[in-house]
């Protein structure tokens, strides 16, 4: 090898090392320092090999190309192609710097890769699911359950899964109406807190009228009818939870959700 393919397979190893240091970085932790002097180092190392490459590996022609038609006539491409074999010729170890350059650009692709980790496990279908499921004890945000005998006609309470106290995506509405107009959940009605125009909490209920009320953009919903949109921007109906009342007293979930909570993003994907 000369001083010149020596220059460009120091730059080429520059990469590897650059490349190699960046992976090591990312994969102890993260340091931002090293992972930017890393990918710096490896990206430079590329750079300053391509430049040795043009500059002293290929011959120095100039080729004017009046570009009439495309692709280049045949001598054309014939004339380039022995272009570069000429180059490649020139070299002493030619061998050697392809498997260098290989190498490295092998490198400096895993490092650019490597990162891909960090997008983090798949969302699957937690978009549509919630914390809430067969049996899910009904509890207070402080995990106490909730008993049949705890609420008064006409208060509402904010609860949760036993077991996922204070999710965002699970906090239910408990609102409690009259024997009669909930006779097989004592009077227990449950639905998702989280509005479906925009997220809001729909915290307010309205006892006097059944409603509850977003105090985002003023959607009503109506308790006792599936929580169906009475008026407002939502227009969906609020995700009823089905409710059971054990032998205990104590209030649970017999499943999910009636439909995904929230505003209605799968409803534009088809989901
Ligand atoms: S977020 Fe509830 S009405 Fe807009």
């Amino acid at each position: 090898m000369n001083r010149r393919e020596l220059a460009i397979a120091f730059a080429l190893f520059l990469t590897v090392i650059g490349s190699g240091g960046f992976i090591a970085a990312y994969a102890t932790g993260g340091n931002t320092l090293y992972e930017g002097l890393g990918l710096g180092g490896a990206a430079l190392g590329l750079c300053l090999a391509a430049l040795g490459w043009a500059f002293w590996i290929l011959p120095a022609e100039q080729v004017v190309d009046e570009i009439v038609t495309y692709p280049s006539p045949h001598d054309q491409r014939v004339a380039a192609d022995l272009a570069i074999e000429r180059g490649i010729e020139k070299i002493s170890r030619p061998r050697l710097l392809l498997a260098m350059l290989g190498g490295a650009l092998a490198c400096f692709g895993a490092a650019l890769l490597v990162p891909l980790r960090s997008l983090g496990p798949k969302l699957g279908d937690t978009l549509f699911h919630t914390a809430w499921r067969n049996g899910s004890v009904v509890v207070r945000d402080d995990g106490t359950p909730v008993k049949v005998s705890d609420l008064e006609v006409d208060s509402a309470l904010l609860v949760f899964p036993h077991d996922a106290v204070e999710d965002a995506a699970s906090q239910v509405t408990l609102v409690r109406v009259t024997e009669s107009e909930a006779p097989q959940t004592h009077g227990y009605i449950a639905y998702s807190r989280v509005c479906t125009h925009a997220g809001c909490p729909v915290a307010l209920y309205r006892a006097p009228d059944r409603q509850l009320l977003c105090p985002c953009h003023q959607s009503l919903f109506n308790v006792l009818a599936d929580g169906a949109v009475v008026s407002g921007p939502a227009d969906r109906a609020l995700p009823r939870l089905p409710l059971v009342v054990g032998d205990d007293g104590v209030l649970r979930a017999t499943g999910d959700f009636s439909s995904p909570v929230g505003p209605g993003f799968w409803e534009e994907t088809g989901g």
